[in-house]
């Protein structure tokens, strides 16, 4: 378990603070009958079931589960569309002229669309999508900002029955490049830029570089954000279009698409092991069941709550909680462009305020900084509106948990951390709001419906070890696309028919859960996952580097920074410039989020007498701790003389 050491297991378990349900919630919540775990428990199927009828379907399933470990299909032969569901069915209700998105760019300008207009705007896009020659089955590829496009695109997707893939707008030209061809899309949603702490990101820079080399893309569409950037909208053969002029011609009448239950959703690429990101394949039915659950249950939704996200839509958070689970329930969702410091470190309690925001979910890694920063920012500003608080992406700490529940919920929110992964498409393991008391630090228990143990290696219970899911859930991942094989491996291999998520985990004597952080070469680097393996590719991509181990190194803020050890080709000068020059390089590669904290230059990486770089080594280095056993490698000499040189200039 790399990123969390003994002494913390130690602290987590002394953590005996115990937080029940708060008067406001007991009774009145969305789920307040604990009950309702047993009767799940007793018949999963059934229980799944009940909440797929929340959902309209144009044909009813035949068979609730068909579990072929390790494929799954949910809802067997029944019929729905997952924009109809966001869209249309709330039409016919008082919800049609509610506020289903309220926006706001970092510059200050502000977007309000009610489920009609979104609906509108869904529609005409689809349409376009039609017209550039997208059809059911067909991949879209989108690179956007944090604006209402993205939502409409995807949407708009859904709509007509083809799938997305969104890449995240932090992503580099070559990052694009590589999920487009992996995925085959045919179309890129793009903008001509975003604003990140007062600069415009362009996108379509990168955009232009991407597609140099995407033989399947056939059109490129430009929604027109970043101030004033002169973009040849048709320099390239008619690739090229502006989205208003195409929307501006496109009809609002666009039939939702009856898709089957197991009909391609969505690809989402998530760093693994490998240098090569996995496209992560969710389905229509199930997933759409259980982010619609999920987000009435942990966030305890109401039709009056004005409900923020914080992650990108470039993420899986964005996509389940910003977009699908949300909008699913009616729900009135808010979206920002920016950043949580630009243009002060108020930022956030200032949305809070202005837009009576009721629930908001964000991440250990911000909630760090905003404790770093101090509580004068949030009490500069009214935070009577918030209701609920909750976590996703990382472990959360005890210190950062109370500071939240105290500086930001005023005592008065309850605290959901919610555990899941990209590949579980939806919340599995998170308290719920109106039954759980919830300790600091700990996601607390598998929701209703789902299972969850911790299991050593050989597969039995025990307190300390891997965490793993025995039975297979709605939301889960399909495939991995193209790639099944790495499918089975990835996730089915190390137990007969149990799910292998990758996390360390602990159970207490109540049966909480306290999740350690990744247990394989995947960092989490402020809530985003990048594997080691990425990392070291793009350092040895660049003509001065012989070969590259990194490492995940503690961070207050970030819970995990990328240290990277390097060894150079012969004849090559080490200097800061390279340095410098290296960390650049592997943003480029990657993007920003990718670019090491610390480089080192060594002359040897600790290998075993096999030749496997021994990566437990150079985290002891790069934490400053005490060396775990050296007896396995095959020059002791090298590690001791690493540690010398990192310790004098560790950068
Ligand atoms: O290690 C776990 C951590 O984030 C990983 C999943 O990353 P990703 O697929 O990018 O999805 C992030 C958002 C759902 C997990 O394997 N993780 C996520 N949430 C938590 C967490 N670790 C501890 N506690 C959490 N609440």
């Amino acid at each position: 378990m790399s990123s969390v050491p003994e002494q913390a297991f130690e602290a987590l378990l002394a953590e005996d603070r115990l937080f029940p349900p708060g008067e406001a919630l007991r009774g009145q919540a969305n789920v307040s009958d604990a009950g309702v775990y047993a009767r799940a428990a007793a018949d999963p199927e059934a229980f799944w079931a009940e909440a797929a009828r929340e959902l309209h379907w144009f044909r009813g399933w035949d068979r609730v589960l068909d579990w072929t470990p390790p494929h799954a299909r949910w809802f067997v032969g029944g019929q729905l569309n997952a924009a109809y569901n966001c869209l249309d069915r709330h039409l016919s209700s008082a919800r049609r002229n509610k506020a289903a998105l309220i926006w706001e760019g970092e510059p200050g300008d502000e977007r309000v669309l009610t489920y009609w207009d979104l609906h509108r705007e869904v529609s005409k896009f689809g349409n376009v999508l039609k017209g550039l020659g997208v059809v059911k089955g067909d991949r879209v590829a989108i690179y956007l900002p944090m604006i209402p496009e993205a939502v409409i695109a995807m949407l708009a997707c859904a709509r007509i029955g083809a799938a997305h893939s969104v890449v995240f707008g932090g992503f580099s030209a070559e990052s694009l490049r590589d999920r487009i061809n992996d995925a085959q899309a045919k179309v890129l949603v793009t903008a001509d830029g975003g604003y990140r702490r007062g600069r415009v990101v362009h996108l379509k820079a990168a955009v232009d570089e991407a597609v140099k080399d995407t033989p399947s893309i056939r059109h490129v569409v430009v929604v027109r954000r970043g101030g004033g950037l002169e973009v040849p909208a048709s320099a390239t053969d008619g690739r090229d279009h502006w989205y208003d002029d195409l929307m501006r011609q496109a009809s609002a009448d666009c039939p939702a698409e009856p898709m089957d239950a197991e009909d391609l959703l969505y690809i989402l690429y998530t760093s693994g092991t490998t240098g090569k990101p996995k496209g992560v394949v969710h389905t229509t039915g199930g997933y759409l069941t259980q982010v619609q659950a999920t987000a009435r249950w942990v966030f305890d939704l109401k039709e009056n709550d004005v409900y923020w996200c914080t992650a990108d839509v470039g993420w899986v958070t964005g996509h389940s909680y910003i977009v699908y689970g949300p909008l699913a329930n009616g729900a009135t969702v808010f979206m920002y462009e920016g950043a949580p410091d630009w243009p002060h470190r108020g930022r956030f309690w200032e949305l809070i305020q202005k837009y009576g925001v009721t629930i908001l979910y964000t991440a250990p890694t911000a909630i760090r900084a905003f404790m770093r920063w101090g509580p004068s920012w949030p009490d500069q500003f009214d935070l009577s509106s918030l209701r609920l608080l909750g976590s996703v992406g990382e472990p959360i700490n005890p210190e950062a948990w109370m500071w939240y529940a105290e500086h930001i919920g005023h005592g008065r929110c309850p605290v959901v951390d919610t555990w899941w992964q990209t590949e579980t498409g939806g919340i599995m393991i998170s308290p719920l709001p109106g039954i759980t008391s919830t300790k600091p630090g700990s996601a607390t228990r598998p929701l209703p419906g789902i299972t969850a143990s911790v299991l050593n290696g050989e597969g039995s219970d025990v307190r300390a070890g891997f965490l793993a899911i025995p039975k297979p859930w709605p939301g889960m991942l399909r495939t991995i696309w193209g790639d099944d094989e790495r499918y089975r491996q990835t996730y089915w291999s190390k137990w007969p028919n149990v799910y292998f998520p990758g996390d360390g985990a602990k159970i207490d004597d109540d049966g909480y859960l306290w999740l350690l952080g990744r247990v394989d070469d995947v960092l989490n680097v402020a809530g985003h996952r990048i594997g080691t393996m990425e990392v070291e590719s793009a350092l040895v991509d660049h003509p001065a580097v012989a070969e590259a181990a990194v490492v995940g190194k503690a961070d207050e803020i970030k819970g995990q920074a990328i240290a990277a050890f390097v060894t150079v080709k012969e004849g090559i000068l080490i200097t800061d410039a390279l340095k410098a020059e290296l960390r650049q390089h592997v943003a480029d590669k990657i993007g920003a989020i990718a670019r090491p904290d610390a480089i080192l230059f060594a002359a040897d990486l600790p290998k075993t007498r096999s030749g496997k770089i021994m990566r437990r080594l150079l985290r002891d280095i790069a934490e400053g701790r005490a060396m775990g056993d050296t007896t396995t490698l095959a020059d002791p000499a090298v590690v001791a003389r690493l540690k010398t040189e990192y310790e004098g200039k560790e950068s």
